[in-house]
Formats: C-alpha cells, structure tokens, sequence
C-alpha cells in the first residue's frame, strides 16, 4: 500500500538516497538538494512509501495560500508501477483535508512529458507558462 510519511531522523536518509531515471535529471534536482533547500525555504517533506520500502520522494510549499508540489520524483527502478499516480492520488487526499487548501498547483520541465501526463491524469489543467520552460498546472479544489 502507498503512503506518504514526512521526512524525520529516521528516513530521511533514505530517501535522500533515492534517484531517477538518466536523462531526467534535468527535471529535478537531487532529493539532497531539496532536503538541504528546506532548511532555508520552508516546505514539507515525504517520503512516498510502499508498505515500508522508500519508493520516492514528495516536496510542498504553501505560498499565500497556494499549495505547489514543488517536487515529486520516483526512483528509476520502481517506475512505470503506478507508483507516481498513487503518490499524486495520495498527495491530493491530503491536501484536500486542509482547510487553507483551495488550489494545487504544479510547474512542470516543458519537455517532461511523463509529468505531464501523471498531473493530467490526476485532475490538474494547464495554466499556462510563465517562460517557455516552466509550464503551470492546477487543480481548483472544490469546497
Ligand atoms: C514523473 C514520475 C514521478 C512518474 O512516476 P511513475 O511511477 O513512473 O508513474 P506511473 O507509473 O504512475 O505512471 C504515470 C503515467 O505515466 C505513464 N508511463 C509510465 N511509464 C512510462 C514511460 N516509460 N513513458 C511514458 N509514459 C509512461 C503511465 O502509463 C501512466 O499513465 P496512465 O495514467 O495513462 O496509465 C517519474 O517518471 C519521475 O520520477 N520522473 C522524474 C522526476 C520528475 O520529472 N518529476 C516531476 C517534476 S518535479
């Protein structure tokens, strides 16, 4: 079963650890990276779970009520399993149960056609772009 469990002590190693596909490195920096940026720029993050095995790795950041997933990655080994859509489904769930929570919204690599097929499918729309690489998806949630 997939869940998302937030990054402590003792996970976050871990998941740190994990890795994509090559030639996706491009659409998302090292899951280090993204620890070591939440120290300085406030987000949550979790770890995508299969029963206990890491699978993947989720970043959130709330901005002025806005609530971006600003990162989601799977390990190159365990894609293509639907895990990615789970996590997508999961990540939904719970942001829905906020009461803050009115928009998700995504900012997805122009050339990520995967991504964009994942939030596509789970619900997201396209906005629109802010420059040609950046495109922007979101999902209005519905009270
Ligand atoms: C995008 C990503 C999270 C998808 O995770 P995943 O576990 O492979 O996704 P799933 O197995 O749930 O598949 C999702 C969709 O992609 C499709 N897909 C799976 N493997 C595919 C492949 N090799 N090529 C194209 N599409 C593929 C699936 O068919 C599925 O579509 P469907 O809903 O129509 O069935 C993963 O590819 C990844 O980690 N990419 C690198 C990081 C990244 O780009 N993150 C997004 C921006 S931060």
């Amino acid at each position: 079963m997939i869940r998302l469990s937030a990054l402590d002590r003792f996970n976050w190693e871990e998941v740190a650890a994990l890795k994509v596909a090559e030639g996706q490195e491009a659409f998302i920096p090292p899951n280090v990276y993204s620890i070591a940026q939440s120290r300085f720029e406030p987000s949550e993050l979790y770890g995508v779970y299969d029963d206990e095995r890491p699978v993947g790795f989720l970043m959130i950041c709330v901005w002025a009520k806005i609530h971006w997933i600003t990162r989601i990655m799977i390990a190159a080994d365990q894609q293509g399993k639907g895990y990615g859509a789970r996590a997508i489904d999961e990540t939904i769930k719970m942001l829905k149960r906020r009461a803050d929570c009115r928009e998700i919204r995504a900012s997805i690599h122009h050339k990520n056609v995967r991504a964009r097929h994942l939030f596509e499918s789970a619900g997201f729309t396209f906005m629109g772009d802010s420059d040609p690489i950046e495109l922007f998806f979101h999902l209005v949630v519905k009270r």
